[in-house]
């Protein structure tokens, strides 16, 4: 059975379309990557998630991330429904937040922090926090790291807008691009000139320092730290955007895992347990700078929001008391050890950080920058994509998206996944002419 021919699924996407924009609520949902319909979700459990004709996913997209528990963990289920009773918004100072916050300093080590409701929010926030901390206008972002969809960012970003080919958004005033300036990952030299010619204007510069939105681009060490030195010497801000990787690859992300320090760091995803939050927090002297206490202006109607800190609250807690970061941690590596070898086979290769994973479909070292991800890895993602999809199995919907990995998946969940790999990358060409080695950025 197709996801077309799947009747109920497929009726509502039609009812979709006619009333939400390519019948979605985000574009890379869309399937325009990697073609077909997608089927719609009704319900998800565990490490499953279901379509509206009740056909089941082994789910490795997880929410895009902020399922490290994987669905409807009973845990968060119960906090949100305790808190439900009590009310759902209270517009003034709440218990849940008090209570999140000091989880997130005790993990983390941010000094202080506001809540917002997205990742987006805690990126735009943190960068006007550090605009109006410094005096300074310009802001230094990596090309292939995606930070939101605030338009001073929407610049050379990653995510959906690289998949289509797109080097920013229709509906963006140049002016408003012009204080972001966007530099190569992995290159030290041009990021040493930039520092050199301008950096008593640099307000900010902003980095995943896993970036996990144009394949898994690793930094080498040297990298990260060189970004620490330069902003510090230039009394700039260094943000961390920990989106993604905060409570993912260790309680303090890649902050603690890395051992470098940033001055902001933004969080979302895990940190809402699948509702919607983001945070953005660090050094109290900058943190002061925000209304009410500074001249910086930043507030939200839903912020810090009582369900919302409820099953964040709920989800770290369930983490930490399974050891969660260390079982992420073996669960990747199990996977590694599986899938690794099966794409060395066609001459591509896995990278992986804890419970992130992608699948570099294309010869050589696995790129550190957006330049080097070859068009010919999305073809040969497309016929993955729809060979797992068949057999009941989720992976993203765009060769540029991570996989994740979450505490519901188990080993036979993984088995099950590898030979279902298996079966797909036999469908794909030999080595010899599995890809082209061209360079794009997508
Ligand atoms: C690293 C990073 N920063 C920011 C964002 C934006 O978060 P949100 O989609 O919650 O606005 C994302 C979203 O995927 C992200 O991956």
């Amino acid at each position: 059975m197709t996801t077309q021919n799947a009747s109920k699924s497929h009726d509502l996407f039609q009812r979709a379309c006619a009333v939400l924009p390519g019948g979605v609520s985000s574009p890379v949902r869309a399937y325009r990557a990697v073609g077909g319909e997608p089927p719609v979700m009704v319900r998800a459990h565990g490490a499953t998630i279901t379509d509206a004709d009740g056909r089941d996913y082994l789910d490795f997209v997880c929410s895009w991330g902020p399922l490290a528990l994987g669905h409807s963990h009973p845990a968060v289920v119960e906090a949100i429904q305790r808190q439900v009773e009590k009310g759902t918004t209270f517009g003034a100072p709440c218990e849940g937040e008090v209570h999140l916050a000091e989880t997130i300093q005790r993990l983390t080590g941010v000094e202080s922090l506001r809540f917002v409701s997205s990742g987006t929010e805690a990126t735009m926030s943190a960068i006007r926090l550090a605009r109006g901390f410094t005096g300074r206008d310009k802001v230094v972002k990596f090309s292939g790291c995606y930070h939101g969809h605030a338009d001073h960012l929407l610049v050379s970003a990653g995510s959906g807008l690289v998949t289509f080919g797109e080097p920013s958004s229709a509906g963006v005033p140049q002016a408003f691009t012009e204080c972001t300036l966007v530099l190569p990952l992995d290159d030290l030299e041009a990021l040493e000139a930039l520092f050199q010619e301008r950096g008593h204007e640099i307000a900010a510069v902003i980095l995943e320092p896993i970036p996990a939105n144009n394949g898994l681009l690793l930094q080498r060490p040297e990298f990260l730290q060189a970004l620490r030195r330069l902003s510090a010497q230039h009394d700039s801000v260094l943000i961390f955007d920990e989106v993604i990787s905060g409570f993912r690859v260790a309680p303090g992300g890649a902050w603690e895992l890395f051992g470098i320090e940033p001055d902001l760091v933004c969080y979302g995803k895990i940190v809402g347990g699948g509702l919607p939050v983001g945070a953005f927090g660090g050094k109290r002297e900058i943190m002061n700078h925000l209304a009410p206490l500074g001249p910086v202006y930043q507030a939200g109607t839903l912020s810090g929001n009582p369900l919302a800190m409820a099953a964040g609250q709920a989800t770290l807690q369930a983490i930490e008391e399974a050891n969660g970061w260390q079982q992420l941690e073996a669960l990747g590596a199990k996977l590694e050890a599986g899938l690794a070898p099966m794409l060395a086979a066609k001459g591509f290769s896995l990278v992986r950080q804890g419970s992130l994973f992608w699948m570099n479909l294309q010869a050589g070292e696995p790129p550190r920058t957006a330049e080097c991800i070859a068009s010919s890895a999305a073809e040969h993602y497309k016929v993955l994509f729809h060979s797992l999809l068949e057999e009941g199995i989720a992976i993203a919907p765009s060769a540029y998206e991570v996989g994740f990995l979450s505490l519901a998946h188990t080993s036979e969940d993984l088995q099950r996944f590898l030979a279902a790999m298996q079966r797909a990358l036999d469908k794909l060409p030999t080595p010899a002419t599995a890809n082209t080695g061209e360079g794009s950025a997508g």
